[in-house]
């Protein structure tokens, strides 16, 4: 499928203008168009690129009610060669599928999905180029959003949808990443069931269950929450929008994808590095009394969240009950800086793409000032 295969309605007149680049925060600022796409009478029709809009929607939708939707999330970077380069956009893809799949939405086919994808994203991009934060650090954010739009209120899925991608241009997500994060350990409410739950899809569902927990944890000081198994509470999962790894005794270790927490594609980024610099993480169950009992025998090296919003983010403390454990040094380990270094580098275009990881898209204009 070509690019020129999307019609485009352009806005009438940009709100680029109004756009703050010093202060974008994360995910308030919508680009100027969207792209949509509808399935009705049984198939995926009508992709078009559309002036970025309300969607009229009736409160009869049991979406609205049952919840019936999924989401991704992917970056693009203005390059210190002003390309622009999509970070693993397939793999978005891929799970975005697999959260249709698991939520009963029509999917369409993986390869079918990647190619309406990447070529949407294109097409935006290069329609909202100037859009595109030009700062270290700053990138565009893309939301792919599917939603059940059939107006009932029988509990069963819905019979018509609507596919969107609205992009946005973002600074990053957590404000201190230099001196680290702190996590509180979530010990009473439940994230995703263990065992045959949502968990491993990207779906209001499983972050209507976060908030409460990250209110509290915020509540008390803490930046994230740190969730732990459904079942036992007892093993470590993932962060809010990052998966975990810890760096204890020499080793690096994360937990295993079992389908309660959500397939990262950084995480996956990570595991890939990791490999090649002949330092294999262990991908297994780790129980938060590892974790304390490591800190208490000082082996806690290193602690980092890996995740599109953030990318690498170091962890610096852990609150479990009523004691926090912290790593002696705030600042980046170096694993954590060199993940850091090497995942930005690649997606900036300031180090060699080895894995072909990234998409570019030409567009004129401004390199990154990385
Ligand atoms: C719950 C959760 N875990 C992990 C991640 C990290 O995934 P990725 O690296 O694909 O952004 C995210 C963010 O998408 C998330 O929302």
């Amino acid at each position: 499928m070509q690019l020129s295969d999307f019609p485009v309605t352009p806005v009438q007149q940009s709100r680029l203008s109004q756009v703050d680049f010093d202060n974008l925060g994360f995910g308030a600022i919508f680009c100027d168009h969207m792209f949509s796409m509808e399935f009705a009478d049984g198939a995926w029709r009508n992709p078009e690129i559309l002036p970025y809009q309300a969607i009229p929607l009736e409160p009869g939708v049991a979406m609205l009610h049952y919840g019936q939707t999924v989401f991704d999330g992917y970056k693009a970077f203005r390059g210190v060669d002003a390309d622009v380069r999509i970070f693993r956009p397939e793999m978005n893809a891929r799970r975005l599928h697999d959260s249709c799949r698991r939520l009963c939405i029509p999917a369409m086919g993986v390869d079918e999905m990647r190619d309406i994808m990447i070529n949407a994203t294109r097409q935006l991009i290069e329609l909202d180029q100037d859009w595109i934060p030009s700062r270290w650090g700053q990138s565009l954010y893309i939301r792919p959003l599917v939603i059940g739009t059939e107006a009932t209120l029988e509990v069963r899925a819905a019979d018509s949808y609507r596919f969107l991608i609205m992009t946005s241009p973002v600074g990053s997500y957590f404000t201190n990443l230099e001196k680290g994060v702190s996590l509180r350990v979530e010990d009473r409410f439940t994230r995703a069931a263990s065992i045959g739950g949502l968990g491993a899809a990207k779906t209001a569902a499983n972050y209507a269950a976060s908030l409460l927990p990250g209110y509290e944890s915020r509540q008390q000081g803490f930046d994230q929450v740190l969730w732990l198994d459904g079942n036992e509470h007892r093993y470590v999962e993932e962060v809010g929008a990052m998966n975990m790894f810890f760096k204890i005794g020499g080793k690096v270790v994360t937990p295993p994808l079992g389908g309660s927490i959500l397939p990262g594609v950084v995480r996956d980024s990570v595991l890939t590095l990791l490999d090649d610099w002949g330092m294999p993480a262990e991908e297994r169950r780790i129980g938060i009394d590892e974790v304390v009992d490591a800190f208490r025998a000082g082996e806690v090296e290193e602690m980092f969240g890996a995740g599109t919003a953030a990318v690498i983010c170091p962890v610096a403390s852990i609150g479990y009950k009523d004691e926090v454990f912290a790593l002696a040094s705030a600042s980046p380990g170096e694993l954590t800086q060199r993940l850091y270094d090497e995942i930005t580098g690649i997606q900036y275009g300031k180090l060699p793409d080895r894995y072909d990881w990234t998409v570019r898209v030409s567009v004129s204009g401004r390199a990154s000032t990385g």
